[in-house]
C-alpha cells in the first residue's frame, strides 16, 4: 500500500518573541511567546510513502499547486539534514521502523524572495504530513507542536490560531474576542539574513539587556493576553512596538553587535511612529494599528481587516516602491487530501 498526502502550513508572526533558548538541542524557549497565525503566507507539502525494507528519501521542490504559482524551497546542505533529522524524529516517535521510500515536494505561496521566515511553515507542514502518513492525521495540537518544535522552535505556533501562547514543550490555542485581524508585510530586502535565527538566540544572551528580558517579556504576556480577552487596542499597539524593539535592541547591543534593518526599516518605522502606531493615538484620535518585526528588516502591521483598503493606499502613497503583501489572520496548518491505494 503507498499513501500519497497534502498538508499546507502557515507562517506565524509573534508579538511577544521566542528569542533566546533554555536548551538549544531541543529548541526550548526562554521564555513563553504569544503570535497570531497567518494564512495565505504559507507552505504546501505533498508526501509520497511506498513500502520498502531500506529508508530513502528524496526532495523536490513543488512548483504549483491546485493552480497557485509556489516558490520550491531552496534546500541548501545544511537544511536537507535538518529536515532529514527531523523526518526520522517524527518517524520515530510515532513508533514506526524508519524505512519506506518517501517522497517530499514542497513550495511556499510567498511571492519569490519575499524574505518571510518560512522555517515556521515548513517544519510544520513536514510534521503534519509524515504524521498524516502514518496514520496521526487527528494527532493533537499539542503532540504536533511538540514534535515540529524541535525541528524549529516557531514552527509549533503554526498548528492552531488565530492567536497561539507556546511555553515549554508546547504551544496551544489562547482565548481571544479580538476582532479579525490583518498582517500588511511591508518588504523592506529580499535577501538571505547575514545572522541566521539560531545563531540569533545564541548572541542576544551576550547583550546586556539580556538581564531582565525574562521580567520584561512576563509583564507583556500578561498585558497581551488581557488585551486579546477585552480587545483593547491602544494597550495592543503600545506592547507589539516595545516588544519588537526590545528584541531588536539585544540584537544592536549583543557582542558582536548585528542588526537586519535597512535604511529603509527605520524610515518606515519613523513615519509609523508619527501616525500614532507606536501609541495608539494620533492627533486625529485613536489608531488602531500594531507594528512589530521578526528577525529581519520587514516591518509587519496589525490591523482590522476591515482598514485593509485605507492603510494599503496611505502606504502605498508614503512608499510607492515598497511592495506590500496582505495576509490575514488563520487558524493553523491542515490536511488538504490523504490517499492510500493498494496496489
Ligand atoms: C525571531 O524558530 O527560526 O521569529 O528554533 O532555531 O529554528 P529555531 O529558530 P526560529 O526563531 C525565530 C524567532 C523569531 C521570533 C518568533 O517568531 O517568536
Amino acid at each position: 500500500m503507498s499513501v500519497v498526502v497534502r498538508v499546507q502550513a502557515p507562517s506565524n508572526i509573534a508579538l511577544v518573541k521566542y528569542m533566546g533558548k533554555q536548551d538549544a538541542s531541543l529548541n526550548i524557549p526562554a521564555n513563553p511567546s504569544i503570535s497570531m497565525t497567518l494564512d495565505a503566507l504559507c507552505t504546501f507539502t505533498e508526501l509520497k510513502w511506498i513500502p520498502a525494507s531500506v529508508f530513502r528519501l528524496d526532495w523536490s521542490g513543488l512548483e504549483s499547486f491546485e493552480g497557485k504559482t509556489l516558490r520550491p524551497m531552496p534546500l541548501r546542505e545544511k537544511d536537507r539534514a535538518k529536515m532529514e533529522r527531523h523526518f526520522r524524529r517524527v518517524i520515530e516517535h510515532f513508533g514506526h521502523p524508519v524505512c519506506g521510500h518517501w517522497t517530499v515536494s514542497t513550495g511556499n505561496a510567498f511571492p519569490a524572495g519575499a524574505g518571510i521566515a518560512s522555517s515556521a511553515s515548513g517544519f510544520a507542514a513536514l510534521t503534519l504530513a509524515i504524521a498524516a502518513a502514518l496514520g496521526h492525521a487527528d494527532a493533537s495540537i499539542e503532540e504536533l507542536s511538540s514534535l515540529s518544535r524541535q525541528g524549529s522552535g516557531s514552527s509549533c505556533r503554526s498548528f492552531a490560531g488565530p492567536w497561539v501562547r507556546w511555553q515549554g514543550e508546547v504551544a496551544t490555542p489562547l482565548e481571544s474576542h479580538f476582532e479579525p485581524l490583518s498582517d500588511l508585510v511591508l518588504l523592506v530586502e529580499e535577501g538571505e539574513k547575514t545572522v541566521g535565527s539560531t545563531e540569533a538566540h545564541q548572541r542576544v544572551r551576550t547583550s546586556p539587556r539580556w538581564d531582565g528580558r525574562t521580567e520584561r517579556v512576563t509583564d507583556r504576556l500578561g498585558r497581551l493576553e488581557a488585551v486579546l480577552k477585552g480587545g483593547d487596542w491602544q494597550g495592543l499597539t503600545c506592547l507589539a512596538w516595545e516588544e519588537a524593539m526590545d528584541m531588536h535592541d539585544l540584537f544592536h547591543t549583543a557582542e558582536p553587535a548585528f542588526s537586519y534593518w535597512k535604511p529603509q526599516t527605520r524610515e518606515i518605522l519613523d513615519w509609523l511612529a508619527r501616525c500614532g502606531a507606536r501609541t495608539g493615538i494620533s492627533d486625529h484620535g485613536a489608531v488602531r494599528a500594531a507594528v512589530t518585526l521578526d528577525a529581519g528588516p520587514n516591518v509587519h502591521l496589525l490591523i482590522p481587516q476591515t482598514d485593509e483598503l485605507f492603510w494599503v493606499s496611505r502606504l502605498s502613497r508614503t512608499f510607492p516602491n515598497l511592495p506590500v503583501l496582505v495576509d490575514r489572520q488563520g487558524v493553523g496548518a491542515r490536511v488538504l487530501s490523504l490517499n492510500r491505494e493498494v496496489p
